[in-house]
């Protein structure tokens, strides 16, 4: 390192507070210090400012419908159809011709959609799925990888009214069929298989097998045929070839069904407490509205960007910010099939270079990978480009933020880390990049309009510096609506813990730790109820604690997340074999991990897997969790004498390889 370089280093280390640049501020979409009053003075008429952006067939009469809470309603009697706002109005106005999707493949094929392209793909398959049947109202589950069919089919469907679910392509086959069962859904579109590194791997074996495992009839599934001859697949009979299907219905015209604000827009499962993933329930009016909001206030989108977000378009930040927000907004939106490493680990650099990238929104584990794969592989690469960056999935330190400033950003581009969830729709904790100062670790202060807190166990707010909980204390446009079919467990998830209903007030639990400074800045600390984070996907330890207690021979098993250098947790598993099955430690470590792998998929593959004669346990029976995610991550172990059988620890403790 060069000793220019070895100052530059010295002096962003110490550095607490980054001033946006004035060359973004200049530009940038929202300016006003103000904003932040004004939502206040004017709530909830302020969130006008969102439908604003959309166009709607029928204008909304009340802005906030807050009869029935926590069933909040927003812009309820307007009418809009979510693929009309990404796709129609663009082209009527005049837009056709600019790039709505620009696809990168793994392979190095390219794919390049105006919006009429898009718009008539889309009205093709939207032609497609009527001419299967497919009514207003029927759940479509979606289970393909980052290729442009995924967003074309979630708009087909948008078009026609038919709600979206979309697996995430990396889940096992129980957890597509969990899904379909419980969204009752009976079409499925998917594909033959995929590239991942250089290997053909095969999906429709496991959609297949994930379709054995749906509990009602499935009408149709229809089957992209993603790597032609590289995989021989046969089709079963109700399983239709997609480009053979859509080719019948070429150049169909299919008018956009008028939805109501309200109605579902569409389902995304997502992992809690319990075993079982809740199907969370987002709307046609408020989603769009919070999506293309945030889009425009926070990632600074315009329509002539090309603006990158390198999420899957299986999790929620692929909904909100590579499909909806950023086509609603009609910029170009990048999508890319592969890893950050192949062919080689500066692929990424490569296409933000040769598609001339403005913004870029990626998660601190991917920047965690860059650090350790070292700055070599941004050099060659010009990336001047970029005016924005962002964060989302999980806290960065101060570390990995200082080195996405300046080894991406060339420290002239202003970082957004957004705070947000799949039940929040949207960004709700961030700074604005035009507007606040940045303090790498910290999220920031609530959006305009947004009420977050930091709270004790009683919901009063914490002094300054103290840890306490994330609430959200008024509603917002981009909220789910409820848990698919179970309204009650959507009052018991998120509203009970803090809201009083006997006073009608209502408090959005989102089940985060956090702290907050002086400037009312937001310090996210983690889940505090047993989920993980693993390389930002969101993981029930209890799905998969009952994925390794149906392991024949393990006779109880505690999942917990351990720190980890790049996926900031990983999954620790400390299991306790049953009588007799002791020596075959080495053949249920196997079939625990498969069991994983089978009911989740790789993105849960433990870490480790710890047999013990015991778990350690507090003399009223109750499992510490906390103890084995220290054990996990190394660190220094408390007073352990309250524990029924302290022993235990260190026995596990010296199993557990913490290098
Ligand atoms: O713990 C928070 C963490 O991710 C959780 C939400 O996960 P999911 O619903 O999968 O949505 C991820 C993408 C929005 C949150 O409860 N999280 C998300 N963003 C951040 C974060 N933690 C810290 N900082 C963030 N910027």
């Amino acid at each position: 390192m060069s000793q220019e370089d070895a100052n530059l280093e010295a002096r962003l280390a110490e550095q607490e507070a980054f001033e946006p640049p004035e060359s973004f501020v200049e530009q940038a979409n929202v300016t006003d210090q103000g904003i932040y009053e004004e939502f206040e003075e004017n709530w909830p008429e302020c969130w006008e400012r969102a439908a604003d952006l959309l166009s709607w067939d029928e204008a909304y009469d009340t802005v906030l419908e807050d009869g029935n809470a926590p069933f909040y309603e927003w812009f309820t009697g307007g009418k809009l159809n979510a693929a009309a706002n990404c796709l129609d109005r663009h082209v009527e106005d005049g837009r056709g011709d600019s790039v709505a999707i620009e696809w990168e493949g793994e392979l190095g094929e390219e794919r390049t959609y105006t919006y009429d392209e898009l718009l008539d793909e889309v009205e093709d398959v939207a032609a497609t799925l009527r001419g299967l049947g497919v009514e207003e109202d029927d759940i479509v589950t979606l289970s393909l990888p980052m290729i442009p069919e995924l967003p074309i089919a979630m708009l087909a469907c948008a078009r026609i009214g038919a709600p979206h679910s979309v697996v995430f392509a990396g889940f096992s086959a129980d957890a597509l069929a969990t899904r379909m069962n419980s969204a009752d859904s009976e079409y499925l579109v998917t594909c033959d298989g995929y590239s991942r590194r250089g290997d053909a791997l095969d999906h429709i074996s496991k959609a297949n097998e994930g379709l054995a495992g749906v509990d009602h009839a499935v009408s149709d599934v229809v089957v992209v045929d993603r790597l032609g001859d590289d995989l021989e697949h046969d089709l079963a009979d109700n399983q239709h070839d997609y480009d053979e299907l859509v080719a019948d219905h070429e150049g169909a015209t299919v008018e956009p069904v008028s939805r109501d604000a309200e109605d579902m827009l569409f389902l995304m499962y997502t992992s809690g407490t319990t075993g079982k993933p809740k199907g969370v329930k987002h709307t046609t009016g408020g989603y769009l509205a919070y999506s293309a909001w945030t889009s425009h206030a926070v990632l600074d989108i315009e329509a002539d960007d090309t603006y990158w977000c390198s999420a899957d378009i299986g999790w929620i930040t692929g909904h909100s910010y590579i499909v909806y927000g950023p086509l609603a907004l009609g910029t170009t939106t990048v999508m890319y099939e592969g890893t950050p490493d192949y062919p080689d680990k500066d692929r990424l650099w490569e296409l933000v270079e040769q598609n001339g990238v403005d913004i870029f929104y990626t998660a601190p584990t991917a920047i965690r990978a860059f650090m350790k794969w070292g700055s070599e592989y941004t050099e060659d690469h010009d990336l001047s480009s970029l005016r924005l960056l962002g964060t989302v999935g999980e806290p960065i330190n101060p570390r990995a933020w200082k080195w996405y400033y300046k080894h991406i950003g060339n420290e002239e581009c202003p970082i957004v880390d957004t705070w947000w969830q799949t039940e929040t729709g949207g960004m709700m904790i961030t700074t604005l990049p035009g507007i606040n100062t940045m303090k790498p670790g910290s999220a920031g202060p609530p959006l305009p309009g947004i009420d977050a807190r930091v709270v004790d166990a009683q919901g009063a707010e914490v002094d300054a510096g103290q840890a306490g909980y994330v609430t959200v204390n008024n509603p917002w446009p981009g909220m789910l609506r409820t848990l698919y079919d179970n309204d009650e467990r959507f009052v018991q998830e998120y509203w009970d813990e803090y809201s009083d209903e006997a006073t009608d007030e209502w408090v959005y639990f989102p089940e985060d730790g956090a702290k907050i400074d002086d400037d009312g800045y937001i310090t996210i600390l983690g889940r505090v109820d047993d989920v993980i984070n693993v390389s930002g996907h969101r993981l029930g330890t209890m799905e998969i604690e009952s994925a390794v207690v149906g392991v024949e021979g393990i006779a109880e098993a505690a999942v917990v997340g351990g720190d980890h250098e790049v996926k900031g947790e990983a999954v620790y598993v400390y299991a306790i074999p049953e009588d007799g099955y002791e020596d075959r430690e080495a053949d249920l470590e196997e079939e625990a991990m498969a069991a994983v792998l089978d009911s989740i998929g790789p993105i849960a593959k433990p870490e480790e897997i710890v047999f013990t004669h015991e778990l350690p346990k507090t003399r009223s029976g109750k499992i510490m969790r906390r103890l084995l995610e220290d054990i996990a991550s190394g660190n220094e172990l408390g007073n352990t004498s309250t524990l029924r059988n302290p022993d235990v620890v260190d026995d596990i403790a010296e199993q557990v390889s913490t290098d």
